[in-house]
């Protein structure tokens, strides 16, 4: 049986049996195989890897873009937690269950990334703040399903990466030190908003 632990870096492990006093813990961890997955669970998984394709290439865009160093290191540092993520569904996810508008998704968080840039640092908080909103609510609408489905390890595993863009969330609001946006900020925000449900709507499809 082909399991993954989600403990530690996303690891492959062939897995007969499992026995002794840690079982409880390796059967919260246990993770499928995708193909045995339910089709629903498996459109929403594609969209979770475009989305996080996407988030990667934000901060691509944002650091290819800026030689503002407090933006640089915001960036670095949220680039390495979504590198993380991405490599999980990169390495779990077959290539049929994939998106196949990877080259799309690239561009439109590169572009989204370097985009913000014209409204400074301020334009990059926020811009960071609705994207990751957007991301908390797209995984936690997946945790219920996941649960009733009895995917524990799999839920556990989401549910840690809602936690890392709460956490990215939080961090762009704070440092968004000049109080809540104007009108074309809500604007902006809503265009994101919009943007990144279109988005996961045609990756949960294509
Ligand atoms: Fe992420
Ligand atoms: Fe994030």
């Amino acid at each position: 049986m082909r399991t993954l632990l989600i403990d530690g870096a996303a690891q492959r492990t062939e897995q007969t049996d499992v026995t002794g006093p840690s079982m409880a813990a390796s059967m919260a961890a246990y993770i499928p195989s995708p193909g045995a997955l339910p089709t629903a669970v498996q459109r929403d998984l594609r969209s979770d890897h475009a989305g996080e394709t996407g988030a990667v290439f934000i901060y691509r865009g944002i650091l290819s873009c800026t030689r503002d160093s407090a933006l640089r290191e915001f960036a670095t540092e949220h680039l390495a937690t979504e590198q993380r993520h991405l490599a999980f569904f990169e390495q779990w996810l077959p290539a049929s269950l994939k998106s196949r508008l990877i080259p799309l998704w690239k561009l439109a968080g590169w572009l989204l990334g370097a985009l913000s840039l014209l409204g400074g640092r301020r334009g990059v908080f926020l811009t960071i703040e609705a994207v990751e909103t957007f991301v908390v609510a797209h995984y936690r609408e997946q945790l219920p399903q996941l649960r009733t489905l009895g995917q524990d390890g799999l839920e556990l595993k989401l549910r840690s990466f809602m936690d890392d863009e709460a956490a990215h969330r939080d961090d762009a609001a704070s440092r968004s030190v000049a109080g809540p946006a104007g009108p074309l900020g809500r604007v902006w925000c809503a265009l994101v908003e919009f943007g990144s449900a279109a988005g996961v709507a045609v990756a949960r499809r294509l």
